[in-house]
């Protein structure tokens, strides 16, 4: 038995139900059609899944505007089909932690319904109005991450409401304590239901700046960049209040035993900013920030290493790295650093000292879909030509039709891919990312030293990069090749060792540290004597 919790030692994995498996013919995956895959699932070998939204929604941001934050979306079945996925989970030892959407809420939500009627409503207040400038024009200069400006007028009231994503998501306003209530007994309702935990979004984003000042332009922006950042969010997003908020959020979880949440906090590679969402001992806030480093820097030996030892410098003794190399938002791994360099990332990602968050799809070694521009879906991909459509085309199973995710039309097309890369063609081939993913999950899970062990990291000539995991008497090393080049490494100092894995599925056995050459895009990892 570890002593480190279960959110520290175990490996989350990412589930998009709309692109999972469709169970009734609709095209959009469901709750059901998960509840069919958790053999799948939990047979990859990770420990936690985290359903992205699956409440009431119109829709218009794929749940994320959420208009009931106590029932499930018809689209994906029923409270009843919930707790039978939860169940059927937990009976095969994996945890679900549910997608939780504080910063805004559907305008279809009846709270905003209600906030709208008049300016004296009960509920106006729940929300961020303000009136417009004398020339009609916004409140202020902030601007929506999907285009625009981040103003909605109401034209019935006369004033304009904040939204931050689409005009169909409204800010909340967490300042009002009544908000606060509501969206708390909102957690506690799927807390009681057995939950073990929520992923928050854009979790800094709860409080914005009481006088509603303008944001400062960014004086780096040029034009032809994305318009969405000529601002520096500074005043619109992670206001004075926000870690102490946070930390009431905190102690809602922490009403419950052994349940835990993620913070989506901002993309950044600053870690002192990351680790600040971990908030004090004595007053925690996320039992994990995100790390999103991997996916914003350069796949780039120097840069890799130096991330890795001032992230690891950064976050407390008491706290946990969380290692993210992909999610719904973000072009695949595949794609930014190809297929080859994605399986040396997955040698990373389960070996160093952190939570993984494996990305539905990851484990395929899946590069982007493909869907055209007239067929996009995604709010920011219509707005701004930037669609997040392409991460999020369904999972592929099999080569037959519609990879058998739907017998339906599918709501984004199937990526052309799938004819090699699924799940049946890749559990048969010894060599596939499949395989390398499972083989990797099951020497993690295996081996304290992988998955709660300590970390140092080597002095090795890049672009190698090399880490020791240590735990009672057991060692591993792990060796990436971050080039397309083969690299002789020597270790002499460690003596012989059992290589256990190399990326490319292909060779094991004793190696002499004193002299090992890696291949071209290979990593290893190694069981020290
Ligand atoms: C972050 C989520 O990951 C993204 O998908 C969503 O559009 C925004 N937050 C707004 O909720």
């Amino acid at each position: 038995m570890s002593a480190r919790p279960w959110w520290q030692t175990g490996v989350f994995y990412q589930v998009y139900p709309r692109s999972l498996q469709d169970s009734n013919g609709d095209g959009v995956g469901d709750l059901p059609g998960i509840t069919s895959r958790l053999d799948y699932l939990a047979g990859l070998g990770v420990e936690t899944l985290w359903l992205s939204p699956i409440f009431r929604s119109p829709m218009a941001d794929f749940g994320y505007d959420v208009s009931d934050y106590e029932d499930i979306d018809p689209l994906f079945g029923t409270l009843a089909d919930f707790d039978a996925l939860l169940a059927e989970a937990h009976r095969r030892g994996l945890r679900v932690i549910l997608d939780f959407v504080p910063n805004h809420t559907s305008t279809a939500h009846r709270w905003f319904q209600e906030a709208r009627q008049s300016r004296d409503n009960p509920k106006r207040d729940w929300y961020i109005w303000a009136d417009p400038k004398p020339d009609g024009s916004p409140p202020n200069n902030w601007l929506s991450y999907f285009g625009g400006p981040a103003w909605t007028f109401d034209a019935a009231t006369g004033q304009f409401y904040l939204n931050n994503f689409d005009p169909s998501q409204a800010d909340l306003n967490w300042r009002n304590p009544a908000v606060k209530q509501a969206m708390f007994d909102a957690l506690r309702f799927w807390l009681r239901r057995g939950v073990d935990g929520f992923r928050v979004d854009v979790i800094a984003a709860m409080l914005k700046d009481p006088a509603l000042r303008d944001n400062p332009l960014d004086p780096n922006w040029k034009p032809g960049d994305n318009p969405i950042w000529r601002v520096r969010r500074v005043y619109s997003e992670q206001a004075p209040g926000i870690h102490e908020l946070i930390a009431e959020m905190r102690a809602v979880i922490d009403e419950f035993p052994d349940r835990m949440m993620v913070g989506e906090i901002p993309y950044t590679t600053d870690p002192a900013l990351q680790v600040s969402f971990f908030g004090t001992q004595d007053k925690p806030e996320a039992h994990q920030p995100f790390n999103f480093a991997f996916i914003m820097l350069p796949w780039t030996a120097p840069v890799v290493r130096d991330f890795i030892a001032r992230y690891n410098a950064a976050v407390p003794a008491w706290g946990w790295p969380t290692y993210v190399l992909g999610n719904h938002d973000q072009d695949r791994l595949v794609t930014r650093i190809g297929a080859e360099q994605a399986r040396v990332a997955a040698l990373f990602l389960l070996t160093v000292r952190g939570a993984p968050y494996i990305w539905q799809g990851e484990e395929l070694g899946l590069p982007n879909g493909e869907v055209a521009p007239e067929d996009f879906q995604d709010p920011q991909g219509i707005n701004l030509g930037i669609s997040r459509d392409l991460c999020r085309t369904p999972f592929h199973w099999n080569g037959g039709p519609n990879t058998g995710f739907t017998t339906g039309k599918p709501w984004l097309p199937i990526a052309s891919t799938y004819r090699t890369l699924n799940v049946e063609a890749e559990d048969v081939d010894p060599r596939s990312s499949l395989t390398l993913y499972r083989r990797l999950l099951a020497l993690r899970r295996a081996h304290p030293a992988l998955h709660e062990g300590t970390m140092t990291l080597l002095e090795t000539p890049l672009p190698v990069i090399a880490w020791l995991r240590e735990q009672g008497d057991e060692r591993f090393l792990t060796l990436l090749n971050l080039s397309d080049e083969a690299h002789l490494v020597s270790h002499s100092t460690l003596g012989s060792g059992e290589i256990v894995l190399s990326t490319a599925l292909d060779r094991e056995g004793m190696a002499d540290l004193a002299s090992i050459t890696l291949r071209p895009n290979e990593g290893v990892l190694v069981k020290l004597g």
